[in-house]
């Protein structure tokens, strides 16, 4: 299989059994593609943010997996599972906010326990390509769910990319975007830069010029007087793992936008697959919040933008509590002001993942 993803932009490209990721750290001025050849490069990639986004650093470790047992195999025979076993733990570590990561390599993990090694590799790969496809496909019915749930908009505002380069293609936030925009519900799209790693402005506004889709781009500190401007009807967002009392975290700003919303009654709208949701995380104190380094926020493209003795704190994600959220869209179906009840029964009810 060659292309799951139809879109144009394409993060994650896996032919004839070889892996290679759109090198997200160079956009949007370099378009260039990195091949992927063992567990240790994917989980390097991962944590130098070549791939990021929920869903998209879960493909990656899934496609990643296949490349580990077909290694661990050559390596070493029948005796291969203890090696492959710790590239499953260092892939699983790669980055702690997004649960995708965990969900994906124990859904593979389950694959190789339950396959001999005849048969293990064949196996392996189905499910990573399952994994993929499932999550474009999933993609375009949240893009559907949640146009549906917007009227006519003004505007809506998106934050850090939610689209294409964050899942296996579509989008989630972004999908919810281009279907409404397609749809003629929208009629400007709004993305904040993003501060400190600009996914806004470097991903998302190239990702929407891409697509032919016209955008405008804020500062993140812009938001709350664009609201108080009434330039914006929703902000729609995606999530890194949404706990199991509706409590999401997403990209670090994403809480501050909507106390933002709820003050000044613009809607607030998350769009997650069921892969994003961990009934394990009780609510959203239980979830490991990742604080990069400090680099990040002193240096701007590669200069150094504030004095070499400033310390700087930089956590990369933020908990949104399920309070603020007027909208949970799913794959399984939309959730209006998500709560513990309402987010289980998308796993018990009829076609519950
Ligand atoms: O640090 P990143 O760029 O991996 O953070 C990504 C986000 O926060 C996205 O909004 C989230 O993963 C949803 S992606 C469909």
């Amino acid at each position: 299989m060659t292309t799951i993803n139809e879109n144009k932009v394409q993060a994650i490209i896996w032919t004839r059994g070889e892996l290679s990721l759109l090198d997200q750290r160079h956009l949007p001025s370099r378009t260039e593609y990195l091949a992927i050849d063992s567990a240790q490069a994917a989980a390097a990639a991962i944590r130098a943010m070549v791939v990021r986004g929920a869903p998209a650093i879960g493909i990656t470790a899934a496609y990643a997996i296949v490349l580990a047992g077909r290694r661990r195999l050559a390596e070493h025979g029948s005796a291969w599972r203890e090696a492959f076993e710790q590239d499953l733990e260092l892939l699983s570590a790669a980055r702690p906010t997004a649960v995708n990561l965990r969900w994906a390599v124990a859904r593979m993990r389950q694959v190789a326990d339950q396959n001999e090694d005849g048969t293990v590799l064949a196996a392996l790969t189905a499910t990573a390509e399952s994994i993929h496809a499932e999550d474009v496909a999933s993609n375009h019915r949240m893009g559907e769910l949640g146009a549906a749930c917007i009227g006519a908009a003004n505007g809506v505002l998106t934050h850090c990319n939610a689209g294409s380069l964050a899942t296996g293609g579509y989008g989630t936030a972004l999908g919810v975007i281009r279907r409404a925009y397609a749809d003629g519900r929208i009629r400007e799209v709004y993305a904040g830069e993003t501060r400190p790693w600009l996914q806004g402005a470097r991903l998302t506004a190239w990702e929407l010029v891409q697509e032919g889709i016209p955008v405008t781009l804020i500062p993140d500190s812009a938001a709350a007087h664009l609201m108080r401007e009434r330039r914006f009807d929703w902000v729609i967002v995606g999530a890194d793992r949404v706990a199991a009392n509706g409590d999401a975290a997403n990209k670090i700003g994403t809480y501050s936008l909507a106390v933002n919303a709820r003050h000044h009654g613009v809607k607030f709208m998350v769009v997650a697959p069921t892969s994003t949701i961990d009934l394990e995380t009780a609510c959203g104190n239980d979830v490991p919040i990742e604080e990069r380094g400090g680099d990040e926020v002193t240096t701007c493209a590669g200069t150094q933008i504030a004095p070499s003795a400033a310390r700087a704190c930089n956590p990369v994600f933020d908990v949104t509590p399920a309070e603020l959220i007027d909208v949970l869209v799913t794959e399984q179906g939309v959730i209006r002001r998500p709560r513990r009840e309402s987010i289980e029964a998308l796993f018990t009810g009829p076609g519950g993942r």
